[in-house]
């Protein structure tokens, strides 16, 4: 069976990500910061029957607890891809958190925490990937950013920032690895709807129902679609969403960073 890592593979996007590979046919390596990823493998075979979740027979997952912000936490991760002691196919790197808040207010070494997360360890994980799948001269590997790439994020101050890094870092990296025969792509979710912006400490802003997001399956679905048609980056969501990330390409920083403080500031919607 083919090998593909996924991080962040306990919630979200990245369990749906790790739930679509298995029904492609892949083993899992999957990753979580907490206890929760423990029962991964269970839940992807269907044993504790998850809600709307078709389980998967057959698929070995492997499940790591590990923190990426560390690089002791990517080395264990990077340990447990070679126990598999077989070539990686797949990498999603999708493990992410953000932030909200005013900058004012939020805790800095919080956002440090943040940028280890979604900016260091993905880059050490990522040095990891390339240089095992290059000399094969085969691999997919599916860098998870935001739409939040597209436009400044007042009161999302630092998240925004990581997700723009993450994006020029793929479509850079894509160029680099053409020649090794390695595919790079960018997934760009719009809001979606998991566990993200609870745990952001954004339930008092527009992001903080679920009601309106897209769904975590359809952005998943979006995202392996383009990786295996070599597709430079793809928006993950529905209609209403591509055509927010195509304007986003239009309009000027000011007018997005307005736009975008009366979703994320909390307290009562401001016009
Ligand atoms: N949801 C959205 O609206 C949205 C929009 C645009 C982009 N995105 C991006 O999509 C990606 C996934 O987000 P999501 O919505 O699926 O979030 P989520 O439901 O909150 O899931 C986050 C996942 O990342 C793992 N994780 C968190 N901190 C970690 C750490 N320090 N080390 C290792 N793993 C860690 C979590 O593990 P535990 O479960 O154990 O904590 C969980 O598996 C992120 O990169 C995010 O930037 C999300």
């Amino acid at each position: 069976m083919p090998l593909a890592l996924v991080t962040g593979a306990s919630a979200g996007i990245g369990f749906q990500l790790a739930r679509q590979l298995a029904e492609r046919g892949y083993d899992i390596v999957g990753v979580g910061a907490s206890e929760r990823v423990a029962d991964l493998g269970a839940r992807l075979q269907g044993v504790q029957g998850v809600q709307g979740v078709q389980g998967v027979q057959g698929v070995q997952v492997v499940p790591v607890q590990a923190d990426l912000a560390t690089a002791e936490g990517v080395d264990r991760v990077w340990a447990a891809v070679e126990d598999a002691d077989r070539p990686l196919d797949v990498a999603c790197l999708n493990a992410g958190r953000s932030l909200g808040g005013a900058f004012l207010d939020t805790d800095l070494d919080d956002e440090l925490a943040m940028l280890a997360l979604n900016v260091t360890g993905q880059v050490r994980l990522a040095k990891r990937v390339v240089r095992h799948m290059a000399p094969r001269r085969a691999g997919h590997l599916l860098v998870t950013t935001s739409c939040s790439a597209l436009t400044p994020t007042p009161y999302e101050s630092i998240y925004g920032p990581t997700r723009s890094f993450m994006l020029s870092f793929a479509e850079g990296l894509r160029e680099e690895m053409r020649e090794h025969g390695v595919v790079v792509t960018a997934l760009l979710p719009g809001a979606t709807a998991t566990d993200f912006h609870r745990s952001a400490g954004m339930g008092a802003t527009k992001f903080g129902s679920n009601d309106w997001k897209n769904d975590p399956a359809l952005v998943a679905r979006q995202g392996l679609e383009a990786l295996f048609a070599d597709q430079d980056h793809v928006v993950g969501g529905n209609r209403a969403t591509q055509e927010d990330a195509a304007r986003n390409r239009t309009l000027s920083d000011p007018v997005k960073a307005k736009e975008f403080a009366r979703s994320s500031r909390p307290g009562p919607q401001r016009e």
